[in-house]
């Protein structure tokens, strides 16, 4: 049903959940035929023993939660300040534990909800990844397959959500219609809060940059979440450090950098969570968006890498691109998640579908699967992980055609005891070189030795153009395997010809 909005005379606020005033997205409007509650109810920031309930009324109204621990829902928790915005805390919970809840405005009582509390700190806990939602042409019709998702979502009953990012199509100068795109994602991920904490990622879609200033109330507004009004923020969930970071500060896009960065390293270094999740829109290694994600500045990328390698984080968790991958670069992995609705994007690495990321994660164990709309499984990987290692070509593609000298990015999924790279079949060097000055195709093998002394072989295929030099190499012709092949059956027809001659003599 298409919103109409109506301007209200009154002005109203909300509290950001650091006591900080900040402007409501609904103080001006009313959102006509929908119904008694525009928002939720939601549980929020949940932990071992406490939660919060948010919902939002059409007026200003009292606001009671009742809760139990089955559906006659006895405990019961009244706040008589009248108000649109309604958050109710639950204090004193069971941990692990199942709870019911309605809550009631003005006698106008919700639907019967549930959520879980969180498990004990190394215990299994589910979550669930989703990112990239956002429409294609229309701000206020969010994609079908979005719909689907959340529904799928819901039923996997999980204990918490992460929103990797980009919920709506754009943040424009036009009031009315940011709030019918923000009500339109709000309405299906609402139909998740329902049951379920979610924390999202701000995505470059949610951010109004392109109108030259950023303007993110819209996305305060959509989440309830820690230390709002701060884009980058973290908590503690089951004994695992979550930290969101934000990609797009204005004029730093795609960076991790100055102060935010400083306030993640004090992050990680204040942390006693042995495990820790690090969710932010932007990938460090894109698949499609090269050169506007964290792979902007090389050396920032590095210095990020290596300062999660240093404090064991689990996985990085992303969007940005519309597809799903999962890479392991030292042990640190990379999970993006970006199939969430918005046009898929089609790469030689796969992983073009919808799908949600889910993630059944312990201190012992975790087990992270992409789901496709279908219910099918379209990637498994668990942790730890005990196989070979993986060596993965990221940037450029294989088989195509680049300059000379371009370095290939080569990633292992462990730090090997032993490397080689080997241009041609020629020699193995320990150092990767660039692609060789000689027009043509050439391979390059890449071997990688783990602590199990189990040896892992890739090998890859490019095309060198624009060399200075005049001779065209066509080694990737004869690999090496083809010229061992050919080398003997040459050697086995040269012996019957032998064995032939010999016979034939007198
Ligand atoms: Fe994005």
């Amino acid at each position: 049903m298409l919103l109409a909005i109506l301007i209200s005379p009154i002005p109203l606020t909300l509290m950001g959940n650091r006591g900080i005033q900040i402007t409501s997205l609904v103080d001006s409007a009313i959102i006509a035929d929908s119904s008694f509650f525009i928002r939720g109810p939601t549980v929020n920031m949940v932990t071992n023993e406490s939660a919060m309930i948010f919902w939002r009324t059409e007026g200003v109204t009292n606001a009671t939660v009742w809760y139990g621990l089955n559906e006659s829902v006895i405990e019961k928790i009244e706040n008589t300040t009248l108000d649109i915005n309604h958050r109710v805390p639950l204090i004193g919970l069971d941990i692990d534990t199942r709870y019911f809840y309605k809550v009631s405005s003005n006698n106008t009582e919700s639907q019967l909800y549930h959520f879980r509390t969180a498990p004990a700190d190394g215990a299994r806990f589910r979550m669930i990844i989703i990112g990239d939602n956002r429409p294609t042409l229309v701000s206020y019709i969010q994609p079908e397959e979005f719909k689907e998702l959340s529904q799928m979502i819901v039923d996997e009953d999980p204990h918490i959500v992460v929103m990797s990012g980009d919920y709506v199509l754009e943040v424009n100068e036009n009031h009315e219609d940011n709030l019918a795109g923000w009500a339109a994602f709000t309405n299906i991920s609402d139909s998740i809060g329902h049951y379920a904490p979610i924390y999202g990622a701000l995505g470059n879609h949610d951010t109004g940059a392109k109108t030259g200033t950023l303007n993110l109330d819209y996305y305060f507004d959509a989440f309830e979440q820690y230390d709002e009004p701060s884009t980058y923020f973290s908590f503690d969930y089951a004994g695992v450090h979550f930290i969101f970071l934000d990609t797009e500060q204005q004029y730093l896009e795609g960076r991790i950098t100055g102060d935010q960065y400083n306030w993640l390293v004090n992050d990680l270094e204040s942390t006693d969570c042995p495990m820790k999740y690090v969710i932010g829109h932007r990938p460090m290694y894109p698949l499609n968006h090269l050169g506007d994600s964290i792979d902007s500045k090389p050396d920032e990328r590095i210095r990020l890498q290596q300062l999660f390698e240093e404090h064991n984080v689990t996985a990085y968790i992303c969007g940005h691109d519309h597809l799903f991958n999962r890479l392991t670069v030292n042990g640190l992995v990379h999970i993006i998640s970006g199939g969430g609705g918005a046009p898929l994007v089609y790469t030689q690495w796969g992983g073009a579908y919808y799908h949600y990321t889910r993630v059944d994660s312990s201190y012992n164990h975790v087990n992270i699967s992409s789901v496709k709309l279908s219910g099918e499984i379209g990637h498994n990987y668990q942790l730890p992980y005990t196989g070979p290692i993986e060596i993965a070509l990221r940037a450029i593609w294989n088989g195509s055609s680049k300059q000379p000298n371009t370095l290939p990015e080569i990633y292992f999924s462990e730090i090997p005891i032993e490397k080689y790279y080997c241009w041609d079949s020629v020699a193995n060097q320990t150092e990767l070189i660039g692609l060789p000055n000689a027009n043509g195709l050439h391979t390059l093998d890449v071997y990688a030795m783990n602590s199990d002394e189990v040896w892992s072989h890739d090998r890859f295929v490019f095309t060198t153009v624009g060399a200075t030099t005049t001779t065209t190499q066509t080694t990737a012709s004869f690999p090496l395997e083809s010229l061992v092949i050919g080398g003997v059956v040459v050697a086995g027809v040269v012996i019957v010809l032998i064995l032939v001659y010999r016979r034939r003599q007198p």
